[in-house]
């Protein structure tokens, strides 16, 4: 018999306005539940970059290089370099390169970047997610109207570093609670914070609030974090919420996939964070009850289909 966070999953599944429209199997009794989010794997950034490199090698162009793997899942970028891609890591190598195709990926680049490929006369594909790109031009905008630029993010993160590259004037990098209560403006010019796409929302809330209640002639505040993370992170909350254990799969070094790990684990204690199904140790996992699944935005279907079947296979005994 479904006991009642069943019933109220297969309702939010089944409610017109719920984020909650993934995939769901139940077991015969409807006792046990596996179900994955909608808003799992690639987003529209990733699919769109990893589509131009397979169109540039579909096209025969040779060599082809992305500056930094183009995205944070290494199965993927291992079958890339297969098929003749390599990842170039620093401005150095790419000053090294004399001839061939950089694709720029999904975070984008700093302006000095682009300069230094045109120098080079290099050929350049660029596949920056235009919802990066919208923030390069405000803080590139901003500053030339003479706003001081606060982003909220990690500064070691690739995409914060490219936006930093198109600010104009003073730029800071927050990325804790701490360091919002501890920033000092470097001018008295007027402020403007923007945030790094895969930041956490209501972090960033947050963060806005404390530095608004320093004293500024204006702050402008554009939330620059991309609706397709808030909607991968509301609906992993709310499966985390009903679930009795939570399975995240993503690469190791995808900041989006660790932040949805914090997320689900504060509703989930059972939450685990894998790369591919053979991380996961199905002994951990409740045999009755509700699984949940989500997946970071640069995680394959075909592995998220992999853990699905798993789950269905060992806890449904189904296919
Ligand atoms: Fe772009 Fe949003 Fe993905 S900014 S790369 S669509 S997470």
């Amino acid at each position: 018999m479904a006991d009642d966070k069943i019933r109220q999953l297969i309702a939010s599944c089944s409610e017109k306005d719920t984020v909650m429209k993934g995939d769901l199997w139940l077991s015969p009794d409807k006792s046990a539940a596996v179900y994955t989010a909608r808003s799992a794997g690639f987003c529209f950034g990733v699919q769109r970059a990893l589509d131009t490199v397979y169109e540039q090698i579909g096209s025969g162009c040779a060599p082809i290089y992305t500056y930094g793997p183009i995205i944070h899942n290494e199965i993927v970028v291992e079958d890339l370099e297969k098929k003749g891609v390599r990842v170039i890591e620093t401005r150095q190598e790419l000053e090294s390169l004399e001839e061939g195709t950089v694709i720029i990926r999904s975070h984008g680049v700093s302006r000095d970047i682009y300069e230094l490929l045109e120098k080079k006369n290099l050929h350049v594909v660029d596949a920056t997610c235009p919802f990066v790109k919208k923030i390069h031009r405000i803080v590139e905008q901003k500053g030339n109207e003479g706003y001081e630029i606060v982003i909220t993010g990690s500064a070691v993160h690739p995409e914060v570093e490219g936006i930093r590259g198109w600010c104009t004037g003073e730029v800071t990098v927050v990325e804790t609670e701490d360091e919002a209560r501890l920033y000092k403006p470097k001018t008295d010019k007027n402020l403007c914070i923007v945030s790094q796409t895969t930041f956490n929302l209501k972090k960033f809330h947050k963060f806005v609030e404390i530095i608004r209640g320093l004293s500024y002639h204006e702050t402008a505040v554009l939330n620059t974090i991309c609706n397709a993370t808030e909607e991968r992170q509301t609906e992993a909350r709310s499966i985390a919420n009903l679930a009795d254990a939570m399975i995240v799969i993503g690469g190791k070094h995808s900041s989006n996939t660790q932040k949805l790990y914090e997320i689900c684990r504060k509703e989930c204690s059972n939450t685990f964070f894998v790369q591919t199904f053979d991380d996961l140790n199905l002994r951990l996992v409740p045999f009755r009850g509700i699984v949940g699944i989500s997946a970071g935005a640069s995680t394959p279907n075909i592995l998220i289909e992999e853990v699905s079947k798993l789950c269905r296979k060992t806890i449904l005994n189904r296919c």
